[in-house]
């Protein structure tokens, strides 16, 4: 479904991605780990294009020098130069570590705006997926979005990116900062959205809440590929393991 082939992101002369290739396949949850600065949320804003816009932004401002290079496939055809709206329309949404959500409108209403480019009947379709997949937004439906908490805001963010009607799901640390508890439950639900037929490809700092989700991982460092397996590879690895997972 996406092939990466030696991709380079550079930010003026520092590299960020370095040489890197992944492939996702249909269907499959895959991993990319890395510490902090590994190159994870330029990787994400890669796929989605994100970088093409920030690219223009910087070269309108006279701001730093963004160069992109390599190949990246999705469903066969060339899409380094496609625009990130283009590729929503593709079926390649982003659910950014923070994304920005309407704070003075209620849950249901930023679900409703995330949906504007398609006929509401499948928007009310979406939503009521999302709602399944995350209950505890249906409880808070009516509440505005900026009185939620920081895993709350997280678990809207991945729904507005669901309404999107993504087939290539990209989450960019989902994770992070939730208590246990409630990366079970994203755990869980993440499970529940590959089960709709949506490929995933997330990006974690720690493995160990999403080693259950997965199918198989990439580990990058300073924009590196440094290892690639299975779940049950990595888990066997004693360096990721005492690496990204805490044993
Ligand atoms: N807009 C930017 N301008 C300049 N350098 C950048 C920019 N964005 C990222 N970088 C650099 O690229 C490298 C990779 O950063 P990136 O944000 O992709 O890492 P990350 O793995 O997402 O880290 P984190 O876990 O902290 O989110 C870092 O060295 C970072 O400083
Ligand atoms: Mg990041």
């Amino acid at each position: 479904m996406l092939e990466a082939e030696n991709l380079m992101v550079f930010f003026e002369n520092a590299i960020a991605i370095n040489d890197l290739s992944i492939h996702v396949k249909r269907g499959e949850i895959v991993a990319i780990l890395g510490s902090n600065s590994a190159g994870k949320t330029t990787l994400m804003n890669t796929i989605s294009g994100l970088l093409i816009d920030m690219k223009k932004k910087e070269s309108r401002r006279g701001g730093i020098r963004i160069t992109i290079m390599g190949s990246l496939k999705y469903e066969g055809r060339e899409i380094i130069n496609t625009k990130p709206t283009q590729r929503v329309r593709m079926g390649i949404v982003l659910s950014q570590e923070r994304h920005p959500v309407f704070r003075e409108s209620d849950v249901h209403e930023n679900l409703k705006i995330a949906g504007y480019l398609q006929p509401s009947s499948v928007v009310k379709e979406r939503i009521k997926l999302v709602f399944d997949i995350f209950p505890v937004l249906e409880k808070l439906r009516s509440r505005k979005a900026g009185l939620l908490s920081g895993g709350e805001q997280q678990m809207l963010s991945i729904g507005i990116a669901l309404v999107a009607n993504p087939r290539l799901l990209l989450m960019d640390e989902p994770f992070l900062g939730l208590s246990p508890m409630l990366q079970a439950d994203l755990a869980r639900a993440t499970k529940d959205i590959g089960k709709q037929g949506i490929t995933i490809l997330i990006t974690e700092q720690f493995a160990r809440p999403i080693m259950p989700v997965i199918d198989r991982g990439y580990v990058i460092e300073n924009g590196m590929l440094v290892f690639q397996g299975t779940r049950e590879e990595l888990m066997d690895n004693p360096e990721i393991r005492s690496g990204y997972m805490g044993i």
